[in-house]
């Protein structure tokens, strides 16, 4: 019943303009892999059209640990912020995003 709120104060918030933030932090044995099931695969899933199994269609400027931490960091106004994944964890996460991208 209480997530359940909190879910309904974070869709809110988002129509309200402002990226909601998660609250999930990485358990601390989790690889890449995990974490991108745990926290992102509801949302993103392996269905790249142009590429099967791939997850995102990245280019040659966004490919990097730099622009994916800020996307995870920061949110959008469709996607919440992830501000406890950090340091090795976003590492492993972003080389997992990286594996399963469509880079051109
Ligand atoms: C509630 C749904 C949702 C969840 C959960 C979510 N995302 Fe997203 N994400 C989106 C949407 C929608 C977009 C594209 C639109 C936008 O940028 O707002 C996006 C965009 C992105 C992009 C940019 C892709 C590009 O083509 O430039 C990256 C990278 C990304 N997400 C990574 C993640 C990671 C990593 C996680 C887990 C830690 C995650 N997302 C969790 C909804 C989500």
């Amino acid at each position: 019943m209480r997530h359940r709120a909190s879910n309904f104060a974070c869709s809110i918030f988002i129509v309200l303009l402002t990226a909601c933030s998660k609250s999930y932090t990485p358990p601390a044995e989790a690889g890449g892999e995990q974490i991108f099931q745990e926290a992102c695969a509801e949302c993103h899933k392996a269905e790249n059209k142009d590429a099967p199994g791939m997850i995102f269609n990245l280019s040659h400027k966004t490919a990097n640990l730099a622009y994916i931490t800020e996307r995870v960091h920061n949110g959008s106004l469709l996607m919440p912020r992830f501000p406890a994944i950090t340091d090795t964890k976003m590492q492993a996460l972003s080389d997992y995003i990286l594996k399963h991208s469509l880079i051109q």
